[in-house]
């Protein structure tokens, strides 16, 4: 084990409570899951980040399986599946069975609806639930994927205790996440950078230290920054339509303020750089 992941302090406010600037009253946990969960369960969502909704896309998750030696022996849940994409790709892709958790109804029930578009409702299930308390037995799948959802959790050590335990002895964990070196600049803290997977993203040795503390030995960890920034250029492009249509009144998006959505994106494009 790493002495430096196990003396890593998590940070309080990680518990299970979310803190959204210095001063200011705590969000509660589940107000947390919910809006994280409306939002990605929304057309806004669908419309700036299409169906894959972490930086990557379906790309990065087929390095992932690779890595992780999935296949058709591979029995996989992949926890806060969002609309099912990747999923639905690792069942057709590689074989695997799959079954998917999402906090958010509506992308659970769009999830297994697409499913049966594809015809892979054999293969792949979804279900609605919270990482921190996984409705499944002990060692009941032989790999988890968790894709950009770690970060959003608030109680980082239920969720990481929760995978070893759902976890058969010897089965992997392929975590793809946002991490954040430094304290962000004051406009990506609050609620909005919760939910832009931000608020309470942390340095890679935080995260390690997490799945260290439940069990987890720590394989192999890579930098894929660049995917990021990609990202951020698709959503300011989907972004900069998104406002010309709702001007014309050819499109609406209930939630989303344009305005305060690109002073976000420009303020996470200048986080980027030094880390
Ligand atoms: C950034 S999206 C990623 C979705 C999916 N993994 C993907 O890459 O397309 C974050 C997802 O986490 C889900 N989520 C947030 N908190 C959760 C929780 N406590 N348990 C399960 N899902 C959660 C949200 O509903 C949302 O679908």
């Amino acid at each position: 084990m790493d002495a430096q992941g196990h003396n890593e302090r998590v940070p309080r406010h990680s518990a299970g409570r979310a803190r959204l600037t210095e001063g200011e009253p705590q969000l509660s946990g589940s107000t947390v899951k919910q809006c994280c969960a409306t939002f990605y369960g929304s057309d806004a969502a669908r419309f700036l980040l299409g169906e894959s909704f972490h930086p990557g896309g379906t790309q990065l998750t087929h390095e992932l399986a690779q890595r992780m030696g999935l296949g058709s022996h591979s029995r996989v849940l992949d926890v806060a599946s969002g609309r099912g994409t990747s999923a639905l790709y690792l069942a057709a892709t590689f074989g695997c069975e799959v079954v998917g958790i999402d906090f958010s109804e509506e992308n659970t029930r769009l999830a297994q609806a697409a499913a049966a578009e594809r015809g892979l409702t054999g293969h792949v299930t979804f279900v609605p639930g919270d990482a921190e308390h996984l409705p499944f037995p002990d060692a009941s799948f032989s790999a988890i994927v968790c894709e950009c959802a770690f970060c959003t959790f608030p109680d980082k050590a239920a969720a990481a205790a929760e995978f070893f335990r759902v976890l058969a002895p010897g089965g992997r964990l392929g975590l793809t996440d946002l991490t954040k070196a430094a304290s962000a600049p004051a406009e990506l803290e609050g609620l909005l950078a919760w939910i832009a997977c931000i608020g309470d993203a942390q340095p890679a040795i935080r995260y390690e230290a997490w799945l260290r503390s439940a069990h987890f030995d720590i394989a192999e960890r890579l930098d894929r920054s660049a995917c990021l920034l990609d990202m951020i250029h698709q959503v300011s492009g989907r972004l900069l339509i998104a406002e010309v249509m709702t001007g014309l009144r050819k499109l609406e998006l209930p939630g989303l303020d344009p305005a305060q959505a690109k002073q976000f994106l420009a303020a996470a494009s200048r986080a980027i750089a030094p880390g």
